[in-house]
């Protein structure tokens, strides 16, 4: 049978509860109980009671024959029955000696041969007849001594009934003891085991990674959430990877029209100038011809450049690694771009002479081409900065070039590493520089970001792991 959660947590409390209200009921009924024993015996002790002053005041006249003796003991003997039918009226159902009405009897005999003495006394006889005697003592003697009887025989069932209730007490709590256990064993193994696996699959989503949760098969609330769940991520994966596919095809789009593009003019240059040459073949202008030719070549020459940045771009060259000191490698990449950069911009370098890694030597080019793009984006002049600092803890170290240039806007910022993006004029820029300098930190497990604000200045940040795994080849 398969029950929600909703309804196993429901059924557990009403249990529970149910086993807590009997517990409740049974403790509060021997409580009733006792009550009324307490009572009873009380009222049994003043019976008792009063049947022993009534049995001295008997003493008392057979020594004396006063008749005031007799008077009082009858008193008593009445309060004694008062009591004896009010106990039978308001606890006969609780009281133990069913055969109280039996004490009724003899209290009675022997109220009426009390009452008998008095009569003899007054027909003038002072003394009563021996057998006369006899008879009311020995009543007196059987009623005290079964009431006695029975006072203790009600003490000893009452101590014997507050025993037996603090047992039943305590073999009651076992159950909800037990119960308790079951009840926090239920939650954690229906309730707290799941939410962890949810928690743990949902932790692992955040991470990009879309893997689907193990069904649960509760057939409660948590079986349907995580199949929803894993619908969802189904669904995510989906979107995911159709989004990676429309962004590879944005990116080939744009790297097809800028090949087509860069290729195209000098291109058209040539064809034009070869055109013209076949013209003018017949002609006598050798000096025109010449021009022609040099003009065309300069072409080929553009045409190879663009090639051979495209192939920078795409080529997987085996560089052999080498240990070099960070300071040293920035020194190196400035001395390169030195005279490229005009006296209105000021280079700062920030960087410790303790970052020892393990790099291929094309980092060198990522440092001089994120220079060259800072000097690019300050045309009235500025800082740049080149910082880096060791992260131990995550076996690398990190650097940042910043400028104070003219930033990025956000709309173009997620484009600037797609190859053949460039906002500069034809050719200024391949806007490949980024590009391959994003193969590049990928290449040696390494990243690259940007932050930026238009106007302010923007910040290139890289991080460099200190080895390269087993000095593979780059
Ligand atoms: N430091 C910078 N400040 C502002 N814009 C930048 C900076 N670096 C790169 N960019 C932008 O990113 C584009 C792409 O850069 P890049 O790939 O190096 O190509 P290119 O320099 O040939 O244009 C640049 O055209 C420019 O718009
Ligand atoms: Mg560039």
């Amino acid at each position: 049978m398969k029950i929600s959660i909703r309804g196993k947590i429901f059924l557990a409390f009403t249990i529970f509860i149910g086993l807590s209200a009997l517990i409740w009921a049974r403790s509060y009924y021997s409580q009733y109980i006792l009550n009324q024993k307490i009572q009873i015996i009380e009222r049994k002790y003043d019976l008792f009671n009063a049947i022993l002053e009534a049995r001295r005041y008997e003493k008392n006249y057979f020594l004396s024959f006063d008749r005031k003796n007799i008077a009082e003991a009858l008193d008593y003997v009445n309060q004694a029955e008062d009591i004896l039918r009010n106990i039978l009226k308001e606890y006969g159902k609780y009281t133990l000696a069913k055969n109280l009405d039996q004490r009724i009897i003899e209290l009675v005999t022997y109220k009426e041969s009390l009452a008998d003495l008095i009569e003899l006394q007054e027909e003038g006889h002072l003394v009563a007849p021996p057998e006369s005697i006899e008879l009311i003592r020995k009543q007196g003697r059987i009623l005290t001594s079964e009431l006695e009887k029975i006072v203790k025989k009600e003490s000893e069932f009452t101590r014997d009934l507050i025993g037996k209730s603090q047992t039943i007490h305590f073999l009651a709590l076992i159950p909800v003891f037990i119960l308790s256990v079951l009840i926090a064993l239920f939650l954690a193994f229906n309730v707290n085991r799941p939410l962890k696996t949810i928690e743990n699959a949902i932790t692992k989503i955040a991470r990009g990674d879309f893997e689907n949760i193990p069904e649960i098969k509760s057939g409660d609330e948590f079986e349907s959430l995580v199949a929803s769940l894993n619908n969802m991520i189904s669904e995510l994966n989906k979107r995911s990877k159709q989004l990676v596919q429309a962004q590879k095809l944005a990116s080939l789009g744009r790297l097809t029209s800028g090949v087509a593009h860069e290729l195209n003019n000098p291109l058209n240059n040539i064809s034009t100038s070869i055109q013209i040459l076949i013209e003018e073949l017949e002609e006598n202008n050798l000096e025109f011809k010449k021009e022609l030719l040099v003009g065309a070549e300069k072409e080929v020459e553009r045409g190879k450049e663009i090639v051979r940045s495209l192939l920078e771009f795409a080529r997987e060259r085996t560089l052999t690694l080498k240990q070099v000191n960070f300071l040293d490698l920035v020194n190196s990449a400035i001395k390169h771009v030195k005279s490229e950069i005009p006296k209105n911009i000021r280079l700062k370098v920030e960087v410790p002479d303790n970052i020892q890694a393990t790099v291929g030597l094309r980092i060198r080019s990522v440092i001089i081409n994120l220079i060259a793009n800072a000097v690019h984006a300050m045309k009235d002049g500025g800082d740049i900065t080149i910082r880096a600092y060791n992260e131990s803890n995550k076996d690398g170290f990190s650097f940042q070039v910043t400028d104070t240039g003219e930033g990025i806007p956000q709309n173009i910022i997620t484009k600037i590493f797609d190859p053949f993006f460039t906002t500069k004029e034809v050719g200024k820029g391949s806007g490949l520089g980024l590009s391959i300098i994003y193969g590049i930190m990928e290449q040696h497990d390494g990243n690259i970001s940007v932050s930026s604000e238009v106007g302010k200045g923007t910040t290139f940040s890289c991080f460099l792991p200190f080895n390269q795994p087993d000095q593979r080849d780059l």
